[in-house]
């Protein structure tokens, strides 16, 4: 995407800015897709010509069939890939690139064995106009700055509010009804992971929170394929995240220059930030690609999560068995009736590692969610030279992707893969990937998992939880996950979680 259009936004949006900070949006902004592609996974692209003699099969359909597929369908595009073509690898032409699709355990471990896969060269490829942008040694600060905030000191000094936050906003919902799960749970979700990442002055505001929720969403869902294959052209698409993300940086912006000129100090990661002498730019960066990167993903396992202890009345008993056996341990009671106060005071005085080591259950409930309803399909670029898997080559410079579902709905790893069943990972060492693979493991995960908690416990102490069809009837089964859609993995049907407060 070309930064052209910046200025032109911005003085339509009436906002005060110099140019010096028209040039730091504008690299700021090129730094926040580029970061965002790497952990939201966006489609990519790589320009190499292919030549090589021990080629994957290849498979036959148009340029812009591969295109609209990939990008619009893309677990189904692999699926009928390797069906049709017969083969554990397949090739094919995402426009002027090189793509190799793999599977099983080849594909797999070629992900975890092959140093030469790059997860960023293959953003910056897709972002083809923008190269320069992408900051290497920035992310890895990045980086060691998340994994500081996910250290057990921070994360136990942040459980009550964490607690509060979620409590907070299942305040607004009343005693009972009927929930969207695409919006509900990513909602506290998404002020949860803001409050361990950011500033406080902006996680305490609801209505602002609200505001970047939706800027968050438009940079991250509103990606089409001709926005990245044609970069130069501004489409609805493109105009839309470049407004998205001009408020999103002049927004944050303004936070960390007032707490850097005189602004009470909070005890949270801007101040975190700020007590290490980092730049105004270098927070303000901060500060809305960590959001970017994991805020989706937590909302998106949390929603499945709660939809599926909701379908499964036995495994939510468990969890709340769980979670009350806590409090017992711990000597805390409820009253009767225990309103947002009383829950937050009671969860908030079980200890991280209690959370962290004490709910088996729950743990085997996040993994099995995690098995079933992650559509990632991991993308690199082969930097290194040409290498060999199995029969085929991959050249150096051609694209590889590989669906996390190759292996999660494997059946001859997870017999009846699709159905949710926690216990099935008690029963034998199977390979789990959820995570990431190699070097790309997760960075937030610490955070996301006491995120899932948290939520899970504030809501089966304080509702009966049911999934219901769109005629409002109890539904006999959970329901099924788009695997087409990759970023949000929305349920096929429509459905609402219906919640009724325990003590009414
Ligand atoms: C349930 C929630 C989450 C899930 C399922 C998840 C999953 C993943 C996966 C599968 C990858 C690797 C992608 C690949 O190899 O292509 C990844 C990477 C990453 N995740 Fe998460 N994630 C979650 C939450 C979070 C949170 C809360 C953060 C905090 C900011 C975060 C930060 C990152 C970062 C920075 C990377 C990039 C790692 C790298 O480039 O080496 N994630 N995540």
């Amino acid at each position: 995407m070309g930064f052209d259009l910046i200025p032109v936004l911005i003085a339509s949006a009436c906002v005060s800015i110099n140019i010096r900070e028209l040039a730091t949006l504008a690299a700021t902004t090129l730094f926040l897709l580029t970061f965002s592609y790497s952990t939201s996974l966006w489609n990519g692209k790589v320009s190499h010509p292919y030549v090589d003699e021990k080629q994957a099969p290849e498979l036959k359909l148009s340029k812009a069939q591969a295109v609209k597929s990939f990008h619009r369908k893309r677990f189904d595009f692999l699926r009928d890939g390797f069906k049709q073509t017969g083969s554990w690898a397949f090739q094919f032409e995402l426009l002027k690139n090189r793509v190799v699709a793999v599977s099983g355990e080849e594909g797999r471990q070629m992900l975890l064995r092959e140093s030469g896969l790059d997860l960023y060269e293959g953003f910056q490829i897709v972002l083809e106009s923008i190269p320069k942008g992408y900051d290497h040694h920035q992310v890895n600060s990045f980086y060691k700055r998340l994994l500081y905030l996910q250290k057990t000191d921070n994360l136990s000094f942040m459980i009550p509010y964490l607690l509060s936050d979620c409590q907070r906003k299942i305040d607004t919902w009343g005693s009972q009804g009927l929930l969207d799960p695409n919006s509900a749970i990513y909602d506290i979700t998404f002020v949860m992971v803001m409050r361990v990442l950011n500033s406080f002055d902006i996680t305490d505001d609801l209505a602002l929170l609200s505001r970047l929720q939706g800027w968050f969403d438009v940079l991250d869902t509103s990606t089409e394929p001709a926005s990245v294959y044609f970069p130069w052209i501004y489409g609805p698409a493109s105009i839309r995240r470049l407004w998205a993300a001009t408020n999103l940086y002049l927004t944050f912006k303004s936070f960390v220059r007032k707490r850097m000129n005189g602004g009470t100090a909070r005890p949270d990661a801007l101040q975190k930030l700020i007590d290490s002498n980092q730049t105004e730019e270098y927070m303000t960066r901060f500060m809305i690609a960590l959001p970017l990167a994991g805020a989706r993903s937590t909302g998106t396992i949390g929603k499945w999560l709660i939809m599926f202890l909701s379908s499964d009345p036995t495994w939510a008993s468990f969890v709340r068995q769980e979670v009350e056996g806590l409090l017992s341990t711990y000597n805390i009671t409820l009253p009767d009736n225990p309103c947002h106060e009383d829950l937050t005071h009671a969860l908030s005085q079980v200890p991280l590692t209690a959370w962290e080591t004490k709910l088996p259950s729950l743990d085997l409930c996040i993994r099995e969610t995690m098995r079933i309803a992650q559509p990632h399909t991991a993308l690199r670029k082969n930097t290194g030279p040409d290498f060999s898997a199995g029969e085929f080559t991959i050249p150096s410079g051609a694209f590889v992707a590989y669906s996390f579902l190759d292996t999660t709905l494997n059946p001859s790893h997870y017999a009846d893969p699709t159905r949710w069943d926690p216990s099935r990972l008690l029963q034998k060492d199977i390979p789990s990937i959820g995570w990431g693979m190699g070097n790309h493991l997760c960075k937030g995960q610490r955070l996301a998992i006491l995120t899932m908690k948290l939520l899970t416990a504030s809501l089966l102490l304080r509702f009966d939880l049911s999934m219901v069809d769109e005629k409002l009837e109890k539904m006999e089964a959970p329901p099924v996950p788009n695997y087409n859609d990759q970023l949000t993995c929305q349920p096929m049907d429509k459905c609402s979680i219906k919640f009724t407060d325990r003590v009414s």
